[in-house]
């Protein structure tokens, strides 16, 4: 599947739209429409549901060390801003971004590389240059196709390229041999292309909008500020969350104090988070305003191992169990350089998106073991690791750095009368990933007859039925002969149970044609048959099966069909 045909579905249908469109829109910002609000609606109801409300606290589930409760969260959007010093946020939630100094656009460095090769002007040089091997790269047959290529295409799509820039100089060292040794592939030859200093091409990339030269990396935080009162000052500066996990931390307390959990335990919350991503691209996946769904798990520290490979099996499980199946989903395991520095363990939920090159993954969800460090840091202070131990960051005077906020955030067990900070394992998803990661794998084209019987293409969602946002389609074969009133009792009786949907529009064949391609599993039809012997047809959406069942039954055949 391309990509443009999924996007282009959603913008049709009503799933997915640029935010603030007719003003032109607004990067990194997306608006659920009429049947994506309902998609995404039943991904966050199937997690909360799984992970929270129909949790049996009484029995360990299959693969948990121990039986375990759960309970849930919903915390304001901006908190107080030593939250996010406690947390490390607001020194480390960093990117690397560069600058272009001839066009000004913004990169982030870590996907400059991936962003160069996937740009118009880096294909189109490679496109002219695809018979020529890179030995062969100083011949003159090369020389010709580059300025052929420098004063046609070159000119239009990559003005900022120091070859466009300066034809002349760039021919000369080229002709000279001046530091092309170390030119291997046409990579290096692009960065040999872009440089000032032939002999000095260092391994700069170069902008992959204009091919013009970029600044050093510099840090830019993800956070996105905003004031509090009337005032807009440093004092009233404060932040739009960058992720749900630290409302979780903030309330242990709070949670401890007002219900009877007790370890081991998990906090759930769902909710929107911000991002000042640099580059955020590929649809909705690297969004600026996007929604988590997390859990922080509280358990003994001697336990932690344990409830972490739970939490990650357990995880990756949810996202086979609704449909993601196959080789696109993969489970993996961080190296150790790759975790963070109070990360005793985190593995990623990747998922294959069509929109990364062939054997790239996507991150849907990490699942971290956290230690101690998060309830340590909002007791004592933000945490540095100094060897094997996690110490509170001092100041130049050696005071603590951002200070905590003194509560005793440990907890008391009674029963074997110990204290101690509990272990945090921590499964952190997106809601936009994974309805994004759900929609890709659901896309599916088949062949089907239509009216005529004639085979023609069909474009349906192969949504799991939990997730469709309309779970039956109901309709009178025809709008006369007392149909119509029958698939509308029918519809009338389905809808407190269900998001149905009546059409009585356009051929039957249409019909159902617009419902698979919206992912609605059934389709109940009312036919001439109906008004002899009461009975409709339910037609299978992956099948193309239609069974015929009595019209009072559909309640009942629809509620098995949807549960099983
Ligand atoms: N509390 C841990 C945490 O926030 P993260 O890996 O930064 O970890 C967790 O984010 C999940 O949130 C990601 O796996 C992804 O699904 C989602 N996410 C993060 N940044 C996102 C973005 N810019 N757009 C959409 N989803 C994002």
């Amino acid at each position: 599947m391309e990509m443009e045909q999924l996007v282009s579905l959603c913008r049709r249908r009503g799933f997915l739209f640029q935010s603030s469109e007719i003003y032109g829109g607004l990067q990194g910002f997306w608006d659920y429409g009429p049947l994506g609000v309902e998609l995404k609606r039943n991904v966050r109801e199937a997690w909360w549901r799984d992970m929270v409300s129909a949790h049996n606290e009484l029995e360990p589930p299959p693969g948990a060390p121990a039986a375990y409760e759960m309970v849930g969260l919903d915390c304001a959007i901006v908190m107080h801003p030593q939250v996010w010093k406690c947390s490390g946020h607001y020194d480390l939630f960093c990117d690397y971004m560069q600058t272009c100094r001839q066009c000004k656009k913004l990169f982030r460095s870590d996907q400059l590389q991936a962003m160069l090769q996937e740009s118009e002007w880096y294909q189109s040089l490679e496109d002219a240059l695809a018979q020529t091997p890179p030995r062969d790269f100083r011949s003159s047959g090369c020389k010709d196709t580059l300025s052929k290529w420098t004063s046609k295409k070159g000119k239009k799509i990559a003005p900022g390229l120091f070859l466009v820039r300066h034809y002349p100089r760039k021919m000369h060292d080229f002709d000279a041999g001046v530091g092309f040794s170390n030119v291997n592939n046409l990579l290096d030859l692009v960065i040999y292309l872009a440089a000032e200093k032939s002999d000095q091409a260092g391994p700069w990339l170069p902008c992959p909008a204009c091919g013009g030269d970029l600044t050093e990396p510099r840090e830019f935080n993800l956070m996105m500020e905003t004031h509090t009162g009337p005032i807009r000052d440093e004092n009233s500066k404060t932040y739009l969350r960058p992720e749900t996990a630290q409302g979780i931390f903030v309330n242990f307390k709070n949670v401890l104090d007002s219900t009877r959990v007790r370890i081991p335990f998990g906090i759930a919350q769902i909710g929107k988070s911000f991002r000042n991503e640099i580059t955020p691209r590929n649809f909705t996946f690297r969004s600026r305003e996007f929604e988590q769904m997390e859990i922080e798990f509280f358990c003994r520290p001697e336990t932690s191992p344990e409830w972490y490979r739970y939490w990650r099996d357990r995880r990756y499980r949810w996202y086979v169990d609704l449909g993601l199946a196959g080789k696109r989903l993969r489970l993996r395991d961080h190296d150790s350089e790759e975790l963070s520095h109070y990360s005793c363990g985190t593995a990623d939920i990747e998922y294959a998106f069509p929109f990364l090159p062939a054997g790239e993954f996507g991150e849907l969800e990490g699942v971290a073991h956290r230690g101690d460090f998060d309830l340590r840091s909002h007791a004592e202070g933000k945490l540095v690791r100094q060897g094997d131990e996690l110490v509170v960051e001092a100041d130049a005077d050696g005071k603590p750095k951002y200070k905590g906020s003194g509560r005793d955030l440990g907890y008391f067990d009674d029963q074997t009368q110990q204290r101690f900070v509990p272990h945090v394992i921590e499964p952190s998803a997106g809601a936009d990933r994974a309805t994004l990661a759900f929609l890709c794998e659901a896309y599916q084209e088949d062949e089907a007859p239509d009216e005529h019987g004639k085979p023609v293409k069909r474009v349906f969602l192969k949504l799991h039925p939990r997730l469709a946002p309309v779970k039956a389609a109901v309709f009178p074969l025809v709008k006369k002969d007392g149909m119509p009133e029958i698939a509308r009792d029918i519809y009338k009786n389905l809808k407190p149970h269900f998001n149905v949907f009546y059409d009585e529009k356009s051929a039957v064949g249409r019909r159902y044609r617009r419902q698979d391609e919206i992912g609605t599993p059934f389709c109940i039809t009312v036919d001439s048959q109906t008004l002899d012997d009461g009975t409709v047809t339910i037609r299978d959406r992956d099948t193309l099966e239609q069974r015929r069942v009595h019209k009072n039954e559909c309640l009942d055949e629809l509620k098995s069909r949807l549960s099983g």
